[in-house]
């Protein structure tokens, strides 16, 4: 059990399906925080970095994982991570090294745990909108209000690189769906939305259909 008791509104799917700009635009709406699960596993691989550890070398993960400390809190409606006392920038989370390698510490069962923990701390505080991989599946399982958005392969390489990321997502997704630690998956009560020919009004248009009834 999570034992939310504020509007939780979970959103998942692959990478650059386009989930997190509905979810921070649903949350402006709806005036409630907006948190980018990804964005804290982004954190911690950020940090591994920092500190010169392999991201493929579990055991060494784990160890820097025991002696980091994480604050969450909120700015401006938007959740932010601070590890250790320090705050990533966009850009620091956001670059190919990050993106090679937070795929490899998300896997690691201990790193989500700790992370889960902070995640549902959020909606112990107020509403929330989370997107990420398993906030339907895993982190908010009781919520009713669970979305799967979806886009084609190529949409979604296309999004990327007009991002002017460098970003391997089939190699992410591949991992993220196959991993046995919360990989990927289609909460069976969620509504799918394929968002490959639609623009971000109307997903989530569609989204707040489902919320509002
Ligand atoms: O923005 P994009 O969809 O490309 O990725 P993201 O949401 O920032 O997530 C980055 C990575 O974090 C994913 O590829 C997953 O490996 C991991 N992740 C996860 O394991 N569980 C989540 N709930 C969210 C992200």
């Amino acid at each position: 059990m999570s034992g939310e008791t504020s509007l939780v509104i979970a959103i998942d799917g692959p990478a650059a399906s386009g989930k997190s700009t509905v979810a921070k635009q649903l949350a402006a709406e709806l005036q409630i925080v907006f948190v980018s699960s990804g964005g804290m596993y982004r954190a911690f691989t950020w940090w591994v970095l920092e500190n010169g550890v392999d991201p493929a070398d579990t055991v060494a993960v784990e160890a820097l994982l025991e002696k980091t400390v994480f604050q969450c809190g909120e700015e401006n409606n938007i959740g932010t991570i601070a590890v250790n006392g320090r705050l990533p920038e966009w850009k620091q989370l956001a670059n190919d090294r990050v993106n090679g390698g937070v795929s490899l510490v998300a896997a690691i069962p201990a790193v989500r745990l700790r992370l889960v923990d902070e995640q549902r701390a959020y909606a112990r505080k107020r509403g929330v909108v989370m997107e990420g991989r398993d906030i339907g599946s895993v982190v908010f399982p009781d919520t009713p209000y669970k979305f799967y958005i979806d886009a084609s392969p190529e949409v979604r390489e296309r999004r990327r690189r007009a991002e002017g990321i460098d970003d391997s997502i089939a190699a992410r997704d591949k991992m993220d769906s196959s991993r046995e630690a919360s990989p990927l998956v289609i909460p069976k009560d969620a509504t799918v939305v394929d968002s490959s020919h639609l623009t971000v009004e109307e997903v989530v248009e569609k989204v707040k259909e489902v919320i509002v009834g």
